[in-house]
């Protein structure tokens, strides 16, 4: 084996090095000093309308570095004391709200005078006053120089290179901007917020699945798929990413398409564009197009909301004010029919083309109004006896083609003696025509339809 044997005299010249060397590479891993900050929440709000009827202070900063156009970083709050460090879409003068796009804490709030700082070490830390870590990038001595917020709203923190050691962009919350995806080895899902006024995780989720994006409802933890553009699993989707591109290169033409890029583990990057006679829904080839417009849609964002529905809003600064357009809904009459949202009549409602026309009740069909609530079952136990009302001609926001109507063929009887002893069961959906049974764990929406279809809605008795 061999050995190494360093004189004292080699020693006296190696140290030295070693030491020289050793400062070096901690000095290039550092944030220049000017290139650091901190800023406090605190200070006087803004005086514009935002989403969610939102308070806001912008952070503020001799170089504006958290602004570009027409993306800002704020602290935003819809609960008196309870900050959330969020990017902004729009600027003032757009006589249009502003749009939350990005959060970075949206279930751990902060409160006054908690600070966002990038120290010397690369780590871009959120603290409440206390000095408590909220939220942080993790990127203590990796190599970080500086932070940036770019054009499209990604904010990075880069190293010496330019190369971006941290993203925004790899933790999208309910919202994805142009250019952002989702991956099965990241962040695979958006979660919506839970209300306007509450933006901690709520009910509904987008996920990346091997077939592709699937839209989810947890209810009470059991996550229930209501609907989204799952094809086939062999696909083996990696990232979806939502894109806005200029259907040609001819500046003349004004027409613009908002995508949904599908990428897999074999498969090289989409082919080029189709043509536009290929029809909307849901993709054959690995690219979707939700829609054309006719107008630079390079500032869009595609988002999870609230109530379940995904939409896209398109931001267009050449008109004089209301910028903001929603370009795209998947409920929608352009889409997947309205009445297909598991809450489009709240807790619980007969939708008919869109609109909510009758609460279902033991009585009959009375007229909706959103108080309008499925009954309430007693607890489910073996002595507990239960009936059922019927409504004819409807079906549920869970019967899908796509995922078929339930078990059968089977009877009635059967399929009823199925929900008399499933406790997760709220009644159930019976097609006549074709004997399929399918049981229902929530209500939420009915939907009108032929008369091959009967809903029957569990009660106490
Ligand atoms: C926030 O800090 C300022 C001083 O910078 C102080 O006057 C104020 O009382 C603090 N507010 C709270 C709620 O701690
Ligand atoms: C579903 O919601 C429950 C709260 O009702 C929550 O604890 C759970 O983490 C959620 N599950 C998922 C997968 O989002
Ligand atoms: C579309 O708008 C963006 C942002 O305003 C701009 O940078 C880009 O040049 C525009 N593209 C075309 C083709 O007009
Ligand atoms: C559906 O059933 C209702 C009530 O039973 C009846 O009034 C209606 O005429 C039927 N419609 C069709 C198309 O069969």
């Amino acid at each position: 084996m061999k050995s190494y044997n360093f004189s004292p005299f080699s020693l006296f010249f190696i140290i030295p090095f070693l030491a020289l060397h050793f400062h070096a590479s901690t000095t290039e891993a550092q944030v220049p000093q000017k290139a650091t900050f901190t800023v406090y929440n605190q200070g006087d709000f803004g005086e514009y309308i935002t989403e969610y009827d939102a308070g806001y202070r912008i952070l503020r900063h001799d170089e504006d570095i958290f602004f570009a156009f027409p993306f800002r970083l704020c602290f935003y709050n819809t609960t008196p004391g309870e900050f959330i460090l969020g990017l902004r879409a729009g600027v003032p003068n757009d006589e249009d709200l502003m749009r939350w796009v990005w959060d970075a804490n949206r279930n751990h709030p902060v409160k006054e005078n908690a600070t966002f700082s990038l120290g010397r070490d690369g780590n871009l830390v959120l603290a409440n006053p206390d000095g408590r870590i909220v939220w942080q990038t993790n990127t203590a001595n990796k190599g970080v120089t500086g932070f940036k917020l770019l054009s499209n709203g990604n904010m990075v923190l880069h190293d010496k290179k330019g190369k971006f050691i941290w993203q925004s962009f790899d933790y999208p919350v309910d919202t994805l901007l142009v250019g952002m995806s989702v991956r099965r080895n990241g962040i695979n899902k958006l979660v919506s917020r839970t209300s306007d006024v509450d933006g901690r995780d709520g009910k509904y989720s987008l996920v990346l699945e091997n077939n592709g994006f699937n839209l989810y409802l947890n209810n009470s933890g059991k996550l229930i798929a209501y609907n989204g553009w799952g094809q086939d699993p062999s696909n083996r989707l990696t990232s979806i990413r939502f894109n806005a591109e200029p259907i040609d290169q001819d500046p003349k033409s004004a027409g613009w398409e908002l995508l949904l890029e599908q990428f897999n583990e074999a498969k090289p990057p989409p082919p080029p564009r189709r043509s536009l006679l290929q029809s909307f829904p849901v993709g054959r080839d690995s690219t979707i197009i939700l829609r054309k417009v006719n107008y630079n849609a390079s500032i869009s964002f595609f988002r999870l909301g609230s109530d379940g529905n995904v939409r896209v809003f398109t931001y267009f600064d050449k008109v004089p004010y209301l910028k903001w357009s929603e370009t795209w809904a998947f409920f929608s009459s352009y889409y997947v029919r309205e009445c297909g949202q598991p809450e489009k009549c709240g807790a619980f409602g007969l939708c008919q083309k869109g609109m909510c026309v009758a609460c279902p009740s033991p009585k009959g069909l009375l007229g909706w109004s959103d108080v309008c609530a499925p009954p309430t079952l007693k607890p489910c136990s073996a002595a507990g006896k239960v009936d059922y009302y019927k409504i004819v001609g409807v079906e549920h926001f869970l019967n899908r083609e796509s995922t078929g109507n339930g078990e059968g063929p089977i009877t009635v009887e059967a399929c009823r003696d199925k929900c008399n002893k499933d406790c997760e069961c709220k009644g159930f959906v019976y097609k006549q025509d074709i004997k399929k049974c399918l049981r229902l764990p929530v209500l939420g929406t009915l939907i009108r339809d032929a008369n091959t279809s009967t809903a029957y809605i569990k009660y106490s008795l």
